[in-house]
């Protein structure tokens, strides 16, 4: 039988369809593994299946010469080096699909927390200061008829242009490739360029995956661009934010706040960023529900049984392993 080794504890259904046709290990640790011990827990296994937590490169890869698939537990996958498995002919897949609404929704609870200032509220009423109702108490800012600025147009944002439909709101979107008219009337989106949609959306919110293109997309000239009331909301990948530029401009109020899902050094936040008010953090837990965190994780056991028997991967990233 196959060895296949789990790099951390995932809903059971994924193990049991792992367990029925191979050798299954699991991480017995409640952590991520250090380089050292995933090396050691891969070097005799065919199929990993692994989380964004897990750094996968050539080094870890030199080391488990029978490594044939590599199954990511999430639709992002800049914790592995696409090019040092297909130059060693291990097949990547993550899981598309089935986390789009769910981040879409967190995406959305973000902005609206920020926008009305909801975990703030929260932490007045737990301090017992909420003494009467008073006219200038918690003001935010609107949400209905404002403008939304999605960088990126994937699936997880255009689920957030439906959401914003049920707010009157206008979208408008940026992606380094423009939609066809047909498209973008569909999803009810305008293209603007990125500075042109900084500059006039109300909220902004990031939709790209993490690459060379996009690693600090948002820096401190692009924070600058914003408008002063302007929001920002990252369910992305952290490292999109030059978060040091972050904690600056938001000092200033300019922008007038964000709200975060991921960061720059997850899970270590850049130093002032956790003193700010202006700003509401979420431990990466945009596909954190039951029911999605299951489909992933069967999700990623069908491609790593799919491509451990040679078979099709629903889900392949590097297709060159298809020819
Ligand atoms: C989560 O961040 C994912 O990429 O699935």
């Amino acid at each position: 039988m196959k060895k296949v080794y789990v790099t951390r504890r995932i809903p059971q259904k994924a193990l049991d369809l792992i367990e029925a046709e191979c050798r299954l290990e699991v991480n017995p640790h409640d952590r991520v593994l250090s380089s050292e011990e995933l090396a050691a827990a891969v070097g005799d296994a065919e199929g990993l299946l692994c989380l964004l937590t897990d750094h996968i490169d050539a080094s870890l890869l030199d080391q488990a010469p029978r490594l044939k698939v590599v199954a990511n537990c999430a639709v992002g996958y800049d914790n592995i080096d696409v090019q040092a498995c297909t130059e060693r002919k291990v097949a990547v897949s993550n899981t598309p699909g089935v986390l789009t609404e769910t981040t879409a929704d967190m995406a959305w609870a973000l902005l609206m927390a920020a926008a009305r200032r909801v975990v703030e509220a929260d932490r007045y009423v737990r301090e017992g200061k909420f003494k009467a109702w008073e006219p200038m108490l918690f003001l935010g800012e609107e949400v209905n008829n404002k403008v939304l600025g999605l960088v990126g147009m994937g699936r997880i944002a255009a689920a957030m242009a439906r959401r914003a439909a049920g707010f009157n709101m206008t979208v408008f979107y940026y992606d380094a490739t423009r939609k066809s008219p047909e498209e973008e009337q569909d999803l009810g989106v305008e293209y603007r360029n990125l500075e042109d949609l900084l500059q006039e959306a109300d909220y902004i919110s990031l939709h790209v995956p993490l690459n060379d293109q996009t690693r600090h997309m948002i820096g401190e000239r692009e924070l600058k661009l914003m408008k002063d009331t302007a929001y920002l909301v990252n369910t992305s990948r952290g490292p999109v934010i030059d978060e040091a530029a972050l904690v600056r401009a938001l000092k200033n109020n300019k922008p007038a706040g964000a709200a975060l899902d991921v960061y720059e050094h997850e899970p270590e936040l850049a130093p002032g960023l956790a003193e700010l008010e202006n700003v509401t953090l979420a431990p990466h837990i945009a596909s954190a529900t039951v029911q999605t965190r299951t489909r992933m994780a069967v999700m990623a056991a069908e491609n790593l049984l799919a491509g451990l028997k040679g078979e099709k991967m629903p889900n392949l990233v590097n297709k060159e392993l298809e020819l």
